[in-house]
């Protein structure tokens, strides 16, 4: 199956993973049924081992493996995710669990067009498993946010978040679990909206220009 063919709007995502890559397969989904308007040109992983590369060559996507253990510092590394992703015209940079802080020049070559999706109703719990910190602070509302990256952790303007009630029966498995099927859906109809346009920032925050 290709899911890069077809109607597009022209515009290039480039995909950065590093582990097993469903917000990636919710983004090909997407794509391929046609309810995000948009050409996957790269999906790249730090790890050669990530599962999320088999979903993209199964998509007939194009993949790269960049190192971070190859280079000397975080600079160098993203000096090539900046090369790599400006070579295949890429307009708008998805992270879908990345593990890895990027570095001020990273952020100001795609100056609000990086995308992130983070498992908590973000400010609260940035950072390491959000899930599990939301579990283990008795929260009784968590959820999903998806943002706009800057150089703060987790903080950039958000985009869109949605959120769920922290079960009485729920683990921190379950809660994750319950976390990424909303992560699925937001994922992709966010990053359809972010590259529709008709909306601006203002100080901190991502608003949705009125019509006329
Ligand atoms: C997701 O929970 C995402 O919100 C976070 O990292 C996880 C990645 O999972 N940033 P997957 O690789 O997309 O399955």
């Amino acid at each position: 199956m290709t899911v890069n063919r077809g109607k597009s709007t022209g515009k290039n995502l480039g995909v950065l993973i590093s582990g097993r890559g469903t917000n990636l397969q919710s983004i090909l989904d997407a794509v391929s049924a046609g309810r995000l308007d948009a050409r996957i040109a790269i999906v790249i992983s730090n790890r050669e081992d990530a599962a999320g590369l088999e979903r993209a060559r199964g998509a007939g996507v194009d993949t790269l493996v960049l190192d971070h253990r190859a280079h000397e510092s975080r600079e160098a590394y993203d000096a090539e995710l900046i090369d790599a992703l400006q070579s295949r015209q890429v307009d708008l940079v998805c992270l879908a669990g990345f593990m890895r802080i990027l570095s001020p020049a990273f952020i100001e070559a795609f100056p609000n067009r990086i995308l992130n999706i983070h498992p908590s109703l973000l400010p609260a719990f940035p950072g390491i498993n959000p899930p599990y910190q939301a579990w283990e602070h008795g929260v009784k509302i968590s959820g999903a946010t998806v943002h706009l990256v800057d150089e703060s952790l987790d903080g950039g303007p958000i985009v869109r978040q949605e959120a769920l009630e922290v079960l009485a029966s729920d683990t921190a498995e379950s809660l994750a679990a319950r976390i990424l099927e909303i992560e699925h859906r937001i994922y992709p109809e966010a990053i359809a909206h972010v590259l529709r346009g008709g909306w601006r920032i203002e100080g901190r925050r991502f608003v949705r220009q009125e019509a006329g």
